[in-house]
């Protein structure tokens, strides 16, 4: 079955297709990271523009990479959401009309999971119950996922997303923008050690994440020591360096350290660490480390799978069409699409996971 892939919910244009839901046959990816740099993050109506005049240019060119004609596709995946909502119209309308005029079904598929779904093309078969912590520009949680398909929130941030906090603290650095991976690189010369930050405690005692005060510290820290945003070009001080690495530690600490607790609590048979942030390699390591201690195997996408791209989608889009789900022509983008469709209480979480393993 060959898959067309479509996602346009942030700032990359990107068509895919996908073979079987497990072969990348192309993966187009149009990012307009250089177009918003000069206003430090993504301009909502510029990027639906840059959507509009990319999205065809981008398919053809995902069609003539893997070598096949539109005849030739047998379904269409496309991002519904969550994202931005100018951006998610423009790959939902096309995919639609794309669907409707080649007479081949087509589903909407939730942005979130097609993040889980970037392991499946390098890694062996995920084993489930998988734990997948999905951290982003726009999201950070653990989802616990008895079976394919099935997801609980059962850890979420209560306010920025570990990718956004990346950001915020690179800008006021001066930086550049996206932040990751501007702060990874100078986070390398620097002391993870020099800067003690304190983890957040979540005074209902749930296993949330909370990066806010961190960067609130990050910004004291900074002004009590005299470090101004850099001007371009110029070159960090080592007190940024190490600025840099303590925070980036301390998130990982944070993202590493909840998966951890929860491993133990809840027995899944993979780890999943997938997002924007996934690429970065002080989460990697601290997440193998989490797998070693564990025994559980720990999968990442690739640096191209693990940012925004269509073959995610498409990955994910192959599970529901093979579970017989089609969107109709009704079909819109849904801007706060959630992913949860096992809401029981933690209680039930547990004697759900022991069925499962019978
Ligand atoms: O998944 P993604 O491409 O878009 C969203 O769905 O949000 O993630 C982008 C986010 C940005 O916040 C970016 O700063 C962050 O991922 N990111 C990183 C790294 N590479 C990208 N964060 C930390 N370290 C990196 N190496
Ligand atoms: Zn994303």
């Amino acid at each position: 079955m060959l898959i067309l892939g479509i996602e346009s919910s942030c700032d990359e244009t990107a068509a895919a297709i996908v073979r079987n839901g497990r072969e990348i046959l192309s993966s187009v990816i149009s990012s307009q990271i250089e177009i918003h740099k000069p206003f430090g993050g993504v301009v909502p109506e510029i990027a639906s523009r840059e959507h509009l005049a990319k999205i065809e240019p981008v398919v053809h060119e995902a069609l003539k990479a893997a070598n096949v004609l539109f005849k030739d596709i047998d379904a269409v995946a496309v991002t519904q959401g969550p994202g931005l909502i100018g951006s998610l119209l423009v790959g939902v309308c096309y995919a639609k009309a794309l669907a409707f005029g080649l007479d081949v079904p087509f589903v909407g598929v939730n942005h979130i999971e097609g993040h889980v779904y970037s392991v499946v093309f390098e890694n062996p078969e995920v084993e489930y119950p998988a734990l997948a912590l999905i951290v982003s520009g726009g999201h950070t949680n653990l989802f616990y996922i008895p079976e394919a398909g099935v997801y609980k929130v059962v850890s979420r941030t209560r306010d920025d997303a570990a990718g956004e906090a990346f950001d915020k603290v690179a800008k006021m650095l001066g930086l550049g923008y996206p932040g990751g991976p501007a702060i990874e690189k100078i986070a390398l010369e620097g002391d993870p050690a020099k800067v003690k930050f304190t983890q957040p405690k979540i005074s209902d005692g749930r296993p949330d994440f909370s990066f806010s005060g961190l960067k609130t510290a990050v910004a004291r820290y900074a002004r009590e020591n005299d470090i101004k945003p850099l001007s371009a070009g110029e070159a960090p001080t080592q007190i940024v360096k190490d600025l840099a690495a303590s925070f980036q530690a301390s998130v990982v600490k944070s993202l590493a350290g909840t998966m951890e607790k929860l491993t133990k609590e809840l027995e899944p048979k993979t780890l999943i660490v997938a997002g924007g942030v996934a690429c970065n390699k002080a989460l990697q390591s601290a997440a193998s480390e989490v797998s070693k201690r564990s025994g559980v195997p720990v999968y990442f996408p690739s640096k191209l799978l693990s940012t925004d791209n269509a073959a995610m989608i498409a990955a994910a889009g192959h599970f529901h069409l093979d579970q017989g789900v089609r969107a109709g022509l009704d079909m819109t983008a849904d801007v706060t699409m959630r992913l949860q469709n096992f809401e029981n209480e933690d209680a039930d979480l547990k004697s759900r996971r022991v069925k499962y393993r019978l």
